[in-house]
């Protein structure tokens, strides 16, 4: 048993101030460290969570059960050095992270075990890639191997833009070490959906769904971004679906990962493409990893005690708990960046309109802030802050998260967020209802 009264929370994103939140409502738990955490986190510790020597110092010091935000220190084999030192965390083996960190590895794991995703092909060398795409009938999705901060996938719109993308990545070596392979894979057409379980590396338990707004303008177009806010639960995953993705997707990779005798223990992220014509759920990614910013999403709406889980995850028993309980009320998180984002932006403006009452249902978790001599919050990153809110139905969730978004402000109203999170989950639940 691992004594679970303090909690090392690794990352200083929205995702980890929320997780920080929700670990500390735990009558288990005693203080919640982050790091590095940031200017809304409470007990932060100054070490990058690259630096696995002196978190594991820190975590033995101060007795933390730790767990893992980014996915950065899962592949740089932070649970492996934990593990080596007798220290409890939660998160897979480095091994286990190529899931996320290698496309190529992802990909041939899910050829090998059946579990569906799109067909496709890997290269290195850049003139047989070219001689590949010039033979398909329509553009292909073109991604680079390795960790490339969400510009690695390459959704080609004709063949000289797959051209080009091949020399970028295989020629010119923009993506550097990263992108030494390419994943070419067929494009998919449908919804795209999170869907993230609890593993313990012998059962899944699913979080409730959840969906993520990757472009930076209204309409889902623009460039991507880490992610410009989410909602939960996504209208798409009914109950029917759940139990298929469970089946064809979820309870077939946790069994690849047995076979292929893979540690995995923490959040399983698929991200998903229910396809338009068949409604089957395909692959398009596994994270290792909650994602930011469905996590404020869906922990938001948790009603039970999370370290329970993460209890049964570390001692291998998430098969013999209860089932997780729910809000009914959805809830919707709104990303507020700094202008600019996700190119150059600015950083050090004071954030006004955080004193004021919230409401209940109503959470503010922080990402790019930090506190300035006076105490006062500024801006310090391109994501700021996540404004999440539930409300008795999706539109009163958005309308809730929009009117706190709308007080708060920076530098000479330099804020920027989407004006169109949630809608996606409102017009389909009409398009549902036109059909019943
Ligand atoms: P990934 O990191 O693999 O999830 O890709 C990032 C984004 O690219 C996804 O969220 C999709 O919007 C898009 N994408 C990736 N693969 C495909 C595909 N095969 N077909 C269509 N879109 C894709
Ligand atoms: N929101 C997408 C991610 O966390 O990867």
């Amino acid at each position: 048993m691992v004594d679970y009264r303090n909690i090392l929370v690794v990352g200083g994103g929205g995702r980890e101030h929320c997780l920080g939140w929700k670990l500390s409502q735990s009558p288990k738990v005693n203080k919640v460290f982050f790091a590095p955490g940031n200017g809304g986190t409470g007990m932060n510790v100054p070490t990058s969570p690259d630096d696995l020597e002196k978190l594991s110092d820190f975590a033995r010091d101060n007795s933390c059960f730790t767990i893992v935000g980014p996915e950065k220190p899962l592949t740089l084999g932070i649970v492996d050095l934990f593990a080596r030192k007798g220290l409890p965390i939660i998160g897979p083996n480095k091994k286990a992270a190529r899931l996320e960190s290698s496309k190529v590895f992802a990909k041939k794991f899910m050829k090998k075990y059946n579990i569906p995703t799109a067909s496709f092909s890997v290269f290195s060398n850049a003139d047989e890639a070219k001689k590949f795409v010039t033979s398909l009938s329509e553009p292909p999705v073109i991604k680079v191997d390795g960790l490339a901060q969400g510009k690695g996938v390459i959704v080609c719109h004709d063949l000289p833009e797959a051209i080009r993308t091949i020399d970028k990545i295989l020629k010119y070596k923009e993506f550097g070490s990263q992108g030494t392979s390419i994943v070419i894979e067929k494009r998919l057409y449908g919804n795209e959906v999170s869907f993230i379980a609890l593993c313990d590396g012998h059962s899944i338990v699913p979080l409730d769904s959840s969906q993520d707004h990757k472009n930076i303008w209204d309409g889902d177009i623009g460039p991507n971004t880490g992610g410009m806010g989410a909602y939960s639960p996504a209208p798409i995953i009914d109950e029917q679906m759940n139990s298929n993705i469970m089946k064809t997707i979820m309870e077939p990779t946790l069994n690849a990962l047995k076979k292929s005798g893979l540690s995995f223990k923490g959040f399983l992220y698929a991200g998903l493409m229910i396809e338009r014509s068949t409604n089957v759920p395909y692959v398009l990614e596994f994270n290792v990893r909650l994602g930011d910013p469905e996590c404020q999403s869906i922990l938001t709406r948790m009603d039970s005690d999370l370290v329970e889980y993460l209890e049964a995850i570390a001692e291998t028993r998430l098969a013999s708990m209860s089932q997780i309980k729910w809000k009914k009320d959805p809830a919707v998180c709104v990303v507020m960046t700094s202008k600019g984002y996700p190119g150059k932006y600015e950083e050090g403006k004071v954030v006004r309109g955080l004193n004021s009452s919230m409401g209940e249902g109503v959470y503010v978790f922080h990402s790019g802030t930090a506190r300035d001599p006076q105490d006062r919050i500024i801006t310090a990153g391109g994501r700021v802050l996540s404004v999440t809110a539930l409300g008795t139905d999706m539109e009163t969730a958005i309308d809730r998260a929009y009117s706190t978004v709308r007080n708060i402000h920076w530098g000479d109203n330099e804020e920027y967020y989407r004006n169109d999170i949630g809608y996606k989950a409102v017009n389909s639940k009409n398009i549902q209802s036109e059909f019943q």
